[in-house]
């Protein structure tokens, strides 16, 4: 008998939407070919978040993140991952007019494989959503906690605490699946209102310390690796210990090459 991997099928946009209230959808970040192949076998999607400008390019927030450099992580998770749909962030200040956001969302479609978008909206970028969506972008609405509006809000903050709030976030996501969004991010929201909003919606709602009652569940890797280590919000679980494995093995080359037992004689020419 043949002892071959059957290589995982890549899920096309109404695959990822019929999983919804069936399956669980798996979703992970990456930001470079050799972690998104890795993640290529497990993943359902694999998000090139503009989180990366925090936890790749240790910056304050996403908010300097910009067009070229989340082209270029783009491409490159294409590369590494081709069994896996790919997501792509929109970087803060590349869709804040319609014009703009179909020129930008375009060039992610033209320049690499992405199969979508994401964006952090709000009820005001409905019809930008749909202006989307009309031109052929699939696009997945960001709402809860966005992380673009870091300054704006003086911090990230919980969202549907109140009921005005949880009320807001149902009505849109709502709209948003109303306008064509494929599915719903939502980060940073009480769990009971994630729920409401995935019973009250038909496209798939993925979670992000949103609670276990969504049709799937997004984190980004080197938080769940254990490799960012300036902090680790309350909704994360570290599957590795990534940086303290890479800090020992970096100083067990540093001993090896100080003490000239690297390279030994298996590693010579
Ligand atoms: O940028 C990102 O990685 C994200 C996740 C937090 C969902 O938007």
């Amino acid at each position: 008998m043949k002892n071959e991997k059957t290589q995982k099928k890549k899920l096309s946009i109404n695959d990822i939407k019929n999983k919804k209230g069936i399956e669980p959808i798996i979703m992970i970040t990456a930001y470079d070919a050799l972690f998104a192949k890795l993640f290529d076998d497990y993943a359902d999607i694999i998000l090139v978040g503009d989180s990366l400008n925090m936890s790749f390019n240790m910056q304050e927030s996403t908010i300097s993140a910009d067009m070229n450099t989340m082209l270029y992580h783009t491409k490159a998770v294409c590369n590494g991952a081709k069994n896996t749909f790919i997501m792509a962030d929109m970087p803060f200040g590349s869709y804040t007019n319609e014009k703009q956001a179909i020129k930008n969302a375009m060039k992610f479609f033209k320049q690499t494989n992405t199969d979508a978008v994401k964006l952090e909206v709000g009820m005001h970028q409905v019809n930008l959503v749909k202006r989307l969506c009309e031109e052929g972008i699939n696009v997945m609405a960001h709402i809860g906690l966005k992380p673009q509006f870091y300054k704006f809000e003086g911090g990230y903050k919980i969202k549907g605490r109140s009921e005005i709030e949880a009320k807001k976030l149902i009505e849109e996501a709502l709209a948003f699946e109303q306008v064509g969004a494929f599915g719903i991010l939502l980060e940073g929201t009480m769990s009971s209102v994630a729920s409401e909003i995935t019973k009250q919606v038909h496209v798939p709602v993925i979670g992000i310390g949103s609670g276990v009652n969504v049709d799937g569940q997004v984190l980004v890797w080197s938080d769940m690796l254990g490799f960012f280590e300036d902090f680790k919000p309350k909704f994360v679980k570290r599957y590795l210990d990534g940086a303290d494995i890479v800090r020992k093995s970096v100083q067990s080359y540093a001993n090896d090459v100080k003490g000239k037992n690297f390279p030994s004689e298996e590693f010579c020419y």
